[in-house]
């Protein structure tokens, strides 16, 4: 995002022509930050450990046109769901370039991950004997719960540790993987995900020092070789304009200095090291662009956007906080203004108050940070208000990725039965 003069444009393209263009509430995407981004995770870790490969954890934001962006920068994909691995297959991605890392899996799950032929990653040793019963993968992988986990986002996404419902509890990892070797599997990795938005560079090493402990005895008591293990996502960026970054470099350069010597102290072969970050990949690379449709002067002074709980979902279910700029009025004295969305509902409050351009006003266009990641995927129809469109700018050329929803999709799939129909 840039300013000319008072004005905003992303890439090159004034968000006034997006929204004139595409209308309001829009996602828009910029291509060129999303390929730097991906390209200095690669190049900050593989410097400092050459076998490094990286999936795209897709719920982020599952825009086929991303993920390819994604693919051609050499990711993988790490799916969730049997449909993010046909997401996966969509952009031409399979096998070892995607893994699936569902929790609590449904049989059907079990058999169409299967037949997929995609990299299972289990997030139980309770799952292993039902996959057992439906085939037997070539390459299997756990989900570690190494009994820590942290969280700049809240309570809520803290994905390890003892309040955590995902991964394998470290007393039971080493029976699942010798379950798995005497059920005859040959090929294994192993996975956790316990960080989400860290921008503390040590929080790296030390999870990987408490992963490694795990997976080394687990090595040396079977004799097993692993020959990757996942780190995860969890790489941070700053969502306030005064929150310090990730020294990225400082993380992967302590990372693969710790999984080195711990790979060394177990006397493993030296496995691969892969990483699945999302929001590092697209967050800052994704805004939307919005318009106050209506301004009231209440207890305090109310800003109704086309933006609400139901397009930007984070601000309601975290308490998250996305910095704002109004198109053309950044430079004007400020006030007090709270924003909301169109939803009935008072969580839909979005920004209770923040210091905004005082003369903000109907028509005017805000643009919302950071709401690449985790953004459109977590949106929803509630109210009968629709998913935006999502755009596509790389440079000055702009490219519709997603229609904006209409009435059509709201019913879409719904059936009345005749007897209703008198
Ligand atoms: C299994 C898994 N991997 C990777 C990610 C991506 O995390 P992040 O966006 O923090 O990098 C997530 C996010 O929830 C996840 O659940």
């Amino acid at each position: 995002m840039k300013f000319i003069g008072d004005k905003i444009a992303i890439g090159d393209v004034p968000v006034e022509q997006i929204a004139a263009q595409f209308g309001t509430p829009t996602y828009v995407y910029d291509e060129a930050k999303i390929r730097s981004n991906i390209r200095r995770v690669y190049s900050a870790f593989s410097k400092h450990y050459p076998d490094f490969k990286m999936f795209y954890a897709v719920k982020a934001c599952n825009n086929p046109a991303i993920v390819n962006i994604l693919r051609q920068e050499g990711a993988g994909v790490d799916a969730a769901s049997v449909n993010e691995i046909l997401l996966a297959k969509h952009v031409g991605l399979g096998g070892e370039d995607v893994m699936f890392s569902g929790n609590f899996l449904s049989d059907d799950d079990i058999k169409q991950g299967l037949a997929s032929g995609v990299i299972f990653n289990l997030d139980d040793i309770s799952i292993l004997p039902r996959l057992l019963k439906f085939g037997k993968p070539e390459m299997l992988s756990f989900r570690v719960n190494p009994g820590y986990g942290k969280s700049n986002v809240g309570e809520y996404v803290t994905n390890a540790g003892p309040n955590a419902k995902f991964g394998i509890h470290p007393d039971k990892v080493m029976d699942a993987y010798r379950m798995a070797k005497e059920a005859g599997i040959k090929r294994f990795g192993a996975h956790m995900m316990t960080g989400s938005c860290i921008t503390d560079a040590e929080y790296f090493p030390f999870v990987t020092g408490l992963l490694m402990d795990i997976i080394g005895k687990t090595a040396q008591t079977l004799g097993i070789d692993f020959e990757f293990i996942d780190l995860g996502g969890g790489l941070g960026i700053p969502y306030r304009p005064d929150e310090p970054g990730l020294d990225l470099d400082k993380a992967a350069e302590l990372t693969a200095e710790m999984f080195r010597k711990k790979s060394a102290e177990y006397g493993m072969k030296p496995p691969q090291l892969k990483m699945e970050p999302a929001r590092y990949f697209v967050g800052n690379a994704g805004y939307i662009i919005g318009k106050v449709h209506s301004i009231k002067e209440s207890y305090k002074k109310i800003a109704g956007t086309d933006i609400g709980m139901n397009t930007l979902a984070r601000p309601a279910m975290y308490g998250s906080y996305h910095h704002i700029f109004v198109d053309g009025k950044e430079n004007e004295p400020r006030k007090t203004i709270g924003l909301c969305g169109q939803l009935c509902e008072n969580t839909d409050f979005w920004v209770k108050e923040r210091e905004l351009p005082a003369s903000l006003t109907e028509g005017d266009l805000v643009v919302v940070e950071n709401a690449g990641a985790y953004g459109f995927g977590m949106s929803y129809q509630y109210n009968g208000r629709l998913r935006p469109a999502e755009v596509l700018v790389n440079g000055s050329d702009i490219q519709l990725i997603r229609e904006r929803e209409t009435f059509d999709d709201m019913i879409r799939h719904t059936t009345v039965p005749e007897r209703l129909k008198n």
